[in-house]
C-alpha cells in the first residue's frame, strides 16, 4: 500500500523554551485562529508600559529604548525592556547578553535576562543568532502573544518596548491588544524619516494611544577635530514637525560616535558614559516620561 505523505513526517521537535522549532518550520495554529484574536489586556505584573516606536527603520529606536529603559533602572525602578522586533532583534547585542537562553519558571513562564540592573526578553533569546527567522504571518503572531504574555517579569514599575519599524501587523497588535501607557515616536530630523514618523503618529492616534511626545535623534554632529557643528540629517526637522502636529518634543539627541561604539560593544551609553552630556539626555527623557505618566 502507498504510504500517506503525513505518516512519513516526525513529529516536530521543540529545541527551545518558546517551543518554536529552530528550522522555522510554523506549529499547527489552527485552534489558536478558532479561538479569534485576544482582548486587549495589561501585561501581567508591569505598572507603566511605554512603547517606543517609529515607521522609519534605523532611526535609534533600541538604542532609546534600551538607554531608556537603563535610565529608569539607574533611577531605582524597577525596569525592564521587551524586545517586540522578531526579524531583527538587537536588545541581545545591545545589552552583552548574546547567546543566553532563558530559562522556564515552574508554571512555563520564560525568565527574563538580566544585566546592568535591567531586566530583558527578546526573540533573539530564543533563535540562534545565525539563523534567519523566515516565518509567515501567524507564526510571528504566536511568538509575539508569547513575549507578551508568557514573560514572567516578577513585578516592574515600567517595561519598554522596543517596536521594529514600520506600521505592519506587529505594531497593530500590540496597540490594539495591550494596555499602552504611551507611546514615544523616534525620527532623525531628516525630511524622509519625518513623513514615516507622521505615519506612526497617526496610527497610535487611531487606535487611541497616548502620544508621549517625539525624540529627535542624530540630529547635531560636532567634529571631534574641529569642533564645529554639523547638521548631517538636518537640524530641526522633528522640533518642527512637533509644533506642527502638537506633539512634545522629548528630547534632542546628538549624533555621537560614541553611541554606536558602546551599542556595538554592549555597553550603552548610560551604563558606558553615565556622567556624559549624551547619557544626560537619556535620563532627562526618562524624568520626563515618569512625570507625565507619574510612576
Ligand atoms: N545618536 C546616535 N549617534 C550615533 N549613532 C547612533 C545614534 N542613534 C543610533 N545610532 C546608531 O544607528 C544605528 C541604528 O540604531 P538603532 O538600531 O537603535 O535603530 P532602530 O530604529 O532600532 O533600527 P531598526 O529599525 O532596524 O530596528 C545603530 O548602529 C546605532 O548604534
Ligand atoms: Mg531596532
Amino acid at each position: 500500500m502507498q504510504k500517506r505523505l503525513f505518516s512519513c513526517l516526525r513529529t516536530l521537535q521543540h529545541e527551545n523554551p518558546l517551543g518554536l522549532p529552530r528550522s522555522g518550520t510554523p506549529p499547527n495554529l489552527r485552534a489558536r485562529m478558532q479561538r479569534g484574536l485576544p482582548e486587549k489586556r495589561p501585561i501581567k505584573d508591569v505598572k507603566r508600559v511605554i512603547a517606543i516606536s517609529s515607521a522609519k527603520g534605523g532611526v535609534g529606536k533600541s538604542t532609546v529604548s534600551v538607554n531608556l529603559a537603563l535610565a529608569f533602572a539607574r533611577s531605582g525602578l524597577r525596569s525592564g525592556v521587551l524586545d517586540t522586533d522578531i526579524f531583527g532583534p538587537s536588545i541581545p547585542t545591545l545589552l552583552n547578553l548574546e547567546g543566553n537562553e532563558p530559562r522556564l519558571s515552574s508554571n512555563n513562564q520564560l525568565i527574563p535576562l538580566t544585566n546592568y540592573g535591567l531586566k530583558s526578553m527578546s526573540m533573539g533569546y530564543l533563535v540562534p543568532e545565525t539563523s534567519a527567522i523566515v516565518w509567515r504571518g501567524l507564526m510571528v503572531m504566536k511568538a509575539l502573544q508569547q513575549l507578551l504574555h508568557e514573560v514572567e517579569w516578577g513585578g516592574l514599575d515600567v517595561l519598554v518596548l522596543d517596536l521594529p519599524p514600520g506600521t505592519g501587523d506587529v505594531q497593530l497588535t500590540i496597540t490594539q491588544q495591550i494596555e499602552l501607557d504611551g507611546a514615544v515616536i523616534v525620527s532623525t530630523p531628516q525630511d524622509v524619516a519625518l513623513k514615516d514618523a507622521v505615519r506612526g503618529v497617526e496610527m497610535f492616534r487611531k487606535v487611541k494611544v497616548p502620544i508621549l511626545g517625539m525624540v529627535q535623534n542624530m540630529s547635531a554632529f560636532t567634529c571631534p577635530n574641529c569642533s564645529t557643528t554639523h547638521s548631517i540629517f538636518g537640524r530641526e526637522g522633528v522640533i518642527k514637525k512637533c509644533v506642527e502636529m502638537n506633539i512634545k518634543l522629548l528630547a534632542d539627541i546628538p549624533l555621537h560616535p560614541s553611541i554606536c561604539e558602546d551599542a556595538d560593544r554592549g555597553q550603552p551609553t548610560v551604563v558606558a558614559e553615565p556622567d556624559s552630556l549624551r547619557a544626560q539626555v537619556f535620563k532627562d527623557l526618562a524624568a520626563d516620561l515618569r512625570g507625565q505618566l507619574q510612576f
